[in-house]
């Protein structure tokens, strides 16, 4: 390395008081001082100053003048449902000229549901025990297939997972995809800080950093070329989904036709929160500006707030799906990252007074990530469209419990159960509603309850557990 650039990076951590990272320096080997040395030259110290301020600042404060946003609702009336067929119509126009494509985040690092792997690789199919990763990927096939086109998948990794991510797909001949239709690229990471702002290190020669959150993915996508490859395929509307929900409608006419419908540079799905304190953000307006709330940043009276009709005032729970045209994507990076960050208080592996690695008992710094709803307030027009949390939306987060993948297989199984009974079989539920098994059918061999019926040739006793692959 050049005495130079040495130098230059000790300047620099004096100046921003981190110092300390050059501990270990002269008892480590050459190799080790270019590790460091290589991430130290790539930290934006100006940055990260900055981000230092947001420590001590007090978050949770409710924005007095919030207001409900207006949102399609489920269609109901003839007027509802003539429009939601006329949006439909559109959707599938745009999907067959080659104008959507999906896109994943999955760089998040999956620290609550604890598995050893991209959080895409965990098994979810309630029969098949298809990874996640497959789950998707048999379903943007399908909708291809369906649509005759060519539907691309851009995924977003990290660096902590990038590398097994890949392995995964060549293991698995890209679960059917021609490889150049997939497109993984890696999105920032960060330093986090301890109580006093410092760099936390996690080896002798390297600073703990983190994903810098989903926010991060619209640098990314500029960053690595995936816009600019959006636009040689003529790509306007990018359908972003969350590695960990089963219940995902990836390729989603509707949706697709209401955004494009209104011209929108960024849209939302929403489902009913299902009690005044489910622990969703939620959409709002302030001073006109489209908002995702932090249930956090709710007082209990607004959480509770209801409408004359019984219905709660803020009922629209945010579930982590949107589409966003890249031209928006684009506006919004053009200076770097518009979106602010926010800092979770988090307990982090660092080293001790003997340069050994321990795991704090209390959260000991914190981690700073973007969210990708703060881009709403930035836009001029948006959609939020509802739909049904029982078709749509069912995450895998925590290892036991709510949102886990015993219910995650609970959910699918529920939503499969409905295509199996209209294709004439009986199922025996429990008293809450939820079918007594397993039930699983591949995308590619129906990928709509009415393509199942058509197709199917039922049994009508049901064993306990049934699954259709591809014929
Ligand atoms: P979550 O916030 O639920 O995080 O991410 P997570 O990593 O899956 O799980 P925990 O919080 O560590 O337990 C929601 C979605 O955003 C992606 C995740 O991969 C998931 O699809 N994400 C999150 C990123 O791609 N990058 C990030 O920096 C954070």
């Amino acid at each position: 390395m050049p005495s130079d650039d040495f130098g230059q990076i000790r300047l620099q951590l004096e100046q921003y008081h981190q110092e300390h990272v050059l501990r270990w320096w002269d008892r480590m080997d050459s190799r080790q001082q270019e590790r460091l040395m290589r991430q130290l030259m790539e930290i934006d110290f100006p940055q990260m100053q900055k981000l230092s301020g947001l420590i001590r600042q007090n978050h949770g404060k409710t924005p007095l003048s919030m207001q409900p946003a207006e949102v399609i609702p489920l269609p109901e009336t003839p007027d509802e449902i003539r429009a939601a067929s006329q949006a439909r119509e559109l959707g599938e126009r745009m999907i067959r000229e080659g104008r959507v494509c999906a896109f994943v985040v999955a760089g998040g690092q999956g620290t609550r549901l604890g598995f050893d792997g991209p959080k895409g690789c965990f098994p979810v199919g309630p029969v098949s025990g298809k990874s996640l990763f497959q789950m998707h990927a048999e379903k943007i096939r399908a909708a291809s297939a369906r649509y005759r086109t060519v539907i691309p998948w851009y995924i977003m990794t990290s660096e902590a997972n990038d590398a097994e991510t890949r392995a995964f797909f060549e293991q698995h001949e890209y679960f059917g995809f021609q490889s150049r239709d997939v497109y993984f690229f890696k999105q920032g990471m960060l330093p986090a800080l301890d109580e006093s702002g410092r760099f936390i290190m996690d080896s002798r020669d390297h600073i703990f950093t983190s994903p810098d959150g989903h926010g991060g993915s619209l640098t990314a996508l500029v960053r690595s070329g995936a816009i600019e490859d959006m636009k040689k395929r003529n790509i306007d509307v990018i359908s972003y989904f969350q590695i960990d929900n089963v219940l995902i409608q990836i390729v989603d006419p509707l949706f697709i036709g209401f955004h494009c419908q209104a011209a929108a540079e960024m849209s939302s799905k929403m489902v009913r929160k299902s009690n005044p304190y489910e622990k969703v953000g939620h959409f709002g307006r302030v001073n006109g500006k489209l908002r995702v709330f932090e249930y956090s940043d709710m007082s209990a009276e607004d959480m509770e707030a209801r409408n004359e009709d019984g219905r709660l005032k803020y009922e629209a729970g945010s579930i982590g799906i949107h589409l966003i045209h890249p031209d928006f994507v684009e506006k919004e990076t053009r200076s770097g990252t518009a979106l602010p960050f926010h800092v979770a208080h988090k307990k982090i592996p660092c080293l001790n007074e003997d340069g050994e690695i321990r795991i704090p008992d209390r959260p000991n710094g914190y981690k700073f990530e973007t969210f990708i709803f703060d881009a709403l307030q930035d836009t001029t027009r948006s959609v939020i469209l509802e739909v049904r949390r029982d078709h749509e939306f069912s995450p895998v987060k925590n290892k036991d419990g709510e949102d886990s993948p015993r219910t995650a297989g609970r959910d699918l199984s529920n939503y499969f159960g409905e295509w199996l009974e209209a294709a004439g079989m009986t199922l025996p539920r429990d008293t809450e509603g939820n079918v007594q098994g397993q039930a699983e059918i591949s995308p590619l061999y129906a990928d709509t309850m009415e393509a199942f019926q058509k197709k199917a040739r039922i049994n009508k006793e049901f064993s306990g557990s049934f699954y259709q692959d591809k014929e």
